[in-house]
């Protein structure tokens, strides 16, 4: 069922991946995933590896299926990472925010399958060159940081296909069947979810987090550092207000880091302050209402997937 290349490299019975997730994507959901038939990635951005190392124990306890860890290159430890990661089980190294030329030969050395996010035709084009399995092309409408080209996943999907021969997954407003047979009918070989999957039972995103999620509407979410400190998408609230209105003011972005100061995605998922926490989700949660189980997500987004097939099937006759 909808099984593709992606499906083959990766061992996995449906194309549907976790999207790394920092303090949301821990050892429950990355196993949820996994188990249901995905492709679980531990959202290490935020861990040392000894967290990275107890995470991949507990993964490893609830499944025996493929797994694998999501590490932002901008960690100084990626090295460090990446060799923990796949000591503790890890067959796959997603790697973000950074230049998948400097570690992605010796991840495959190890016999580890390399996915690199990128939100560019340019940077998919460097992802092959480098060698890299799968490269998942993740439009502007995603939750977290995004691109400065600000390429929808409708306009930047197709023509990361065209310009690679390595199977493409697409990542951003995706939260069901009608995202999956889109994301197919571009041309990517499988999907990657974030806002949907933080809102599932598993994640361990702080429950007033999944409740601003699953109670906000389209429109709800904002951009953030888009011409200084990286474009950022997350739920507007208090913080936002002030960084949106110090940038429009002009403020120098080393002033604007002071006066977000570190931690905000703490205090958000973690410590459940939606208001002066940063809440990273995307255009999609709008359409994402409830919170479910990752199986009832997966289960129900294929069960979907199968119905538009067949409508559209006899569009076509
Ligand atoms: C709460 C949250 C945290 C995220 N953290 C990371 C991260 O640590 N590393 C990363 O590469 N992407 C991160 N992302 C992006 C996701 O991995 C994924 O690509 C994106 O959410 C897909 O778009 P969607 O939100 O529309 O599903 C995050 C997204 C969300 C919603």
């Amino acid at each position: 069922m909808f099984k593709t290349e992606v499906c083959d490299l990766l061992g996995i019975q449906y194309p549907i991946l976790l999207g790394g997730m920092v303090w949301v994507g821990k050892s429950k959901l990355t196993a949820a995933v996994s188990e249901a038939g995905g492709l679980g990635l531990l959202g290490a951005g935020g861990m040392s590896t000894e967290e990275i190392v107890s995470e991949l124990a507990e993964v490893r306890q609830q499944t025996s299926k493929p797994f694998g860890v999501n590490i932002p290159l901008a960690r100084p430890d990626a090295e460090e990472m990446i060799d923990c990661s796949i000591k503790n089980g890890a067959t796959v190294i997603a790697t973000s925010a950074g230049s998948p030329k400097r570690y992605t030969a010796m991840i495959k050395d190890r016999g580890c399958q390399v996915l690199h996010v990128v939100s560019s035709v340019k940077f998919a084009v460097k992802c092959q060159e480098a060698g890299v399995d799968i490269v998942i092309a993740e439009g502007f409408e995603a939750g977290g940081h995004n691109g400065f080209d600000e390429l929808t996943t409708l306009a930047l999907v197709p023509q990361v296909v065209k310009a690679v021969d390595i199977p493409v997954v697409s990542a951003g407003g995706i939260s069901d069947g009608k995202g999956l047979i889109a994301a197919l009918a571009l041309g990517a070989r499988g999907v990657q979810m974030g806002t949907r999957f933080a809102t599932t039972v598993e994640s361990a995103a702080h429950p007033n987090v999944k409740n601003a999620i699953i109670n906000s509407q389209a429109g709800d979410t904002c951009i953030t550092g888009r011409t200084s400190i990286g474009p950022t998408r997350s739920l507007k609230n208090q913080l936002t207000s002030r960084i949106v209105q110090a940038e429009n003011e002009g403020m120098a972005p080393e002033k604007l880091m002071e006066m977000i100061g570190g931690g905000r995605s703490v205090m958000a998922c973690v410590e459940g302050d939606c208001e002066e926490g940063t809440v990273y989700c995307g255009q999609i949660g709008g359409l994402v209402d409830e919170v479910i189980s990752v199986r009832e997500a997966v289960d129900s987004m294929i069960a979907e997937a199968k119905t538009i097939m067949g409508r559209l099937s006899a569009l076509a006759e």
